[in-house]
């Protein structure tokens, strides 16, 4: 998709993610002066970051024309405080982007009714290194172009896989929204069982996290699959293997990250609403 930004951008909710996203935006070539954020109470990096960029901050209500795109950031539960706000704001020819967890483009719908393309994204937590993914849909009313745009903003944080059904968006949520937490555990399981096996618990911390961190990068940087990885590094017979006969016995890691994920998609859709 070619790298389109938007002429007028508002972005409500400058926290976290809506951050993160901001600054990418601005790093790969978004103009400040394109952009409002609508926080209440932004943060003092961001009320600096918005000065040193250009970037108006709460404009008076009622001064300022439905943008572009009006980009969601705030907390699932804010939306429905936030929609008398929101809604004059989300035009007949405004893309809403949403990142709202759990949030449909019905329920997003409702509150903003003269709106009509709608593009819901899950992107995750390493969005604030720049390597996010995020999963994307588009509905119906989404234009070539608006496509390209949603694209462009949400690649300022990372990836971007679209989807074709709104369903899969709570997938994508139980793997890689909420899959950076399972990594970070299992740093910690792999900490604990070091220090079980006689490491000082500092030292065990140490050797997990960088253990995790160095293939992490290596998958980043290598073109093999992380089973051709796997498979490269265990010798038939040896101390790998071992482990890993453990870790892929019928009752090992893969039913349970399956059960992790399925929870998490489950729970993404009670979310909804
Ligand atoms: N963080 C992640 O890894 C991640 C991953 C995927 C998706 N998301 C989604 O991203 C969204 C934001 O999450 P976050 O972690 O960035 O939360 P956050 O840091 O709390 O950011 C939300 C921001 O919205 C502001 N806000 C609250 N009410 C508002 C209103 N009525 N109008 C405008 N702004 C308002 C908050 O201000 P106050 O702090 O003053 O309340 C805060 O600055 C959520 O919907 C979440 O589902 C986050």
């Amino acid at each position: 998709m070619t790298t389109e930004f938007p002429k007028s951008l508002v972005l409500v909710g400058a926290g976290k993610m809506g951050g993160a996203m901001l600054e990418g935006w601005i790093a790969s070539g978004l103009q400040g002066s394109a952009v409002t954020i609508i926080d209440p109470l932004p943060s003092a990096e961001m009320s600096d970051y918005c000065a040193k960029h250009g970037i108006a901050v709460n404009p008076a209500a009622g001064s300022l024309a439905a943008p572009d795109v009006l980009v969601l950031g705030i907390k699932p539960q804010m939306l429905d405080a936030a929609a008398p706000t929101l809604a004059p704001l989300a035009g007949e020819s405004t893309l809403v982007l949403s990142i709202l967890a759990g949030k449909t483009i019905a329920n997003l719908k409702d509150r903003l009714p003269k709106a009509r393309a709608f593009v819901r994204a899950m992107p995750n937590l390493p969005a604030s290194v720049g390597r996010g993914i995020s999963g994307a849909v588009a509905n119906s009313e989404v234009s070539a172009r608006q496509k390209a745009i949603a694209d462009t903003l949400l690649k300022g944080v990372g990836r971007v896989e679209w989807v074709d059904r709104e369903v899969l968006i709570d997938a994508v949520t139980g793997v890689s929204g909420s899959g950076p937490a399972y990594v970070f555990y299992l740093v910690e399981c792999l900490a604990k069982a070091g220090e079980a096996e006689g490491l000082p618990p500092e030292l065990a911390l140490r050797l997990a996290r960088a253990t995790v961190e160095g293939a992490g990068e290596l998958l980043f940087k290598s073109d093999l699959s992380a089973a051709t990885l796997r498979q490269n590094v265990t010798s038939p017979g040896g101390t790998t293997a071992a482990g890993l006969h453990i870790l892929m016995a019928d009752a090992g890691l893969e039913p349970l990250i399956a059960g992790t994920v399925r929870a998490a998609r489950r729970r993404a859709a009670e979310l909804s609403g």
